[in-house]
């Protein structure tokens, strides 16, 4: 475990609270702050999170706005969650003024904090959060299409009978209904994914859609999804906290595009260390920029 690894929870629905007991089973953080507007939520969470911390010694507790700003993690799922067949850029409005009274209870935030937004819609939220919190952008980022990457590598994997981290794919753009899979960029064991027969067989629109539509499809089935999203961020803060500098789709601000949105980047203790520009195909690339001139547009409107 790192000496100085403080994670802070901002919102104790079921994202935030299955974020913290995935940390809770990583062993990663010395401690685990749940805040949220409504007392009696984090009081219970923290009591039933506190029944399973005996498998380690992180402390998990009720925390503040400000105390959460000092910590040196903070994951902001707080918002308003998707309705059935609601897209997550229509939450928009309501997560706004969420994430801006979130930002502003904890200001000030202490200068090295690195902060990952989960709250939907993500990439403009992250954007949001890079001008509302005064940390350098490199420090903010969002969850991004990490998840929806994983989606696509598990339907991948049973496709090709190889294990899920075997296969280099990633889903890029908008965590949302702008994303698209950079098909050319992926590869298997050494070997193009496109190369593989029974990958050349397959409808790739409805693969993009099958990927893209999974949360709504979980989301009329549950109410909500959570146990995938938390699974990513916590491995996420995991990395920032060993400083495993691993490289995944995450929503970051691309200087070229001048937007924020899902690219591959190294993520370590500093936060983002590194976006890598992979070679996209021209379709692929005329997605990204179709993505980025969305979302630009609509955070136009927020900032
Ligand atoms: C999902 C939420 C996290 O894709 O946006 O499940």
């Amino acid at each position: 475990m790192v000496s100085s690894s403080r994670v802070a929870v901002i919102g104790a629905g079921s994202v935030g609270a299955t974020i913290a007991y995935a940390l809770l089973m990583r062993k990663v953080a010395s401690e685990i702050l749940l805040v949220d507007i409504v007392p009696e939520v984090v009081n219970g969470q923290v009591l039933d999170l506190s029944d399973s911390a005996f498998l380690g010694s992180t402390v998990v507790r009720g925390g503040t706005y400000k105390e959460a700003g000092q910590c040196d993690v903070i994951v902001v799922t707080a918002g308003a969650k998707q309705n059935p067949g609601e897209s997550r850029t229509e939450l928009i409005g309501r997560n706004y003024k969420i994430l801006s009274s979130v930002i502003g209870s904890m200001q000030p935030i202490q200068k090295d904090a690195i902060i990952m937004l989960v709250a939907n819609p993500v990439d403009i939220l992250t954007s949001i959060a890079q001008k509302l919190s005064g940390l350098p952008k490199k420090q903010v980022f969002g969850s991004g299409t990490y998840l929806d990457s994983g989606r696509l590598r598990l339907l991948l994997s049973q496709k090709l009978n190889v294990s899920e981290s075997s296969i280099h794919a990633y889903v890029l753009g908008e965590h949302g209904d702008s994303q698209f899979i950079a098909w050319d960029a992926a590869h298997v064991g050494g070997k193009p994914l496109l190369s593989f027969p029974v990958i050349q067989e397959l409808d790739k629109d409805q693969v993009a859609k099958e990927v893209a539509g999974k949360a709504y499809e979980i989301i009329k089935l549950k109410g909500a999804t959570y146990f995938g999203i938390a699974a990513c961020v916590s491995s996420l803060t995991q990395c920032i906290l060993l400083n495993q500098r691993h490289i995944r789709p995450l929503s970051v601000y691309h200087e070229k595009l001048g937007a924020v949105l899902s690219v591959p980047a190294v993520i370590g203790r500093n936060g983002i260390e590194e976006i890598f520009d992979i070679p996209l195909a021209k379709d692929e690339q005329a997605k990204l920029e179709q993505s980025a001139s969305t979302l630009k547009e609509i955070c136009a409107k927020y900032v």
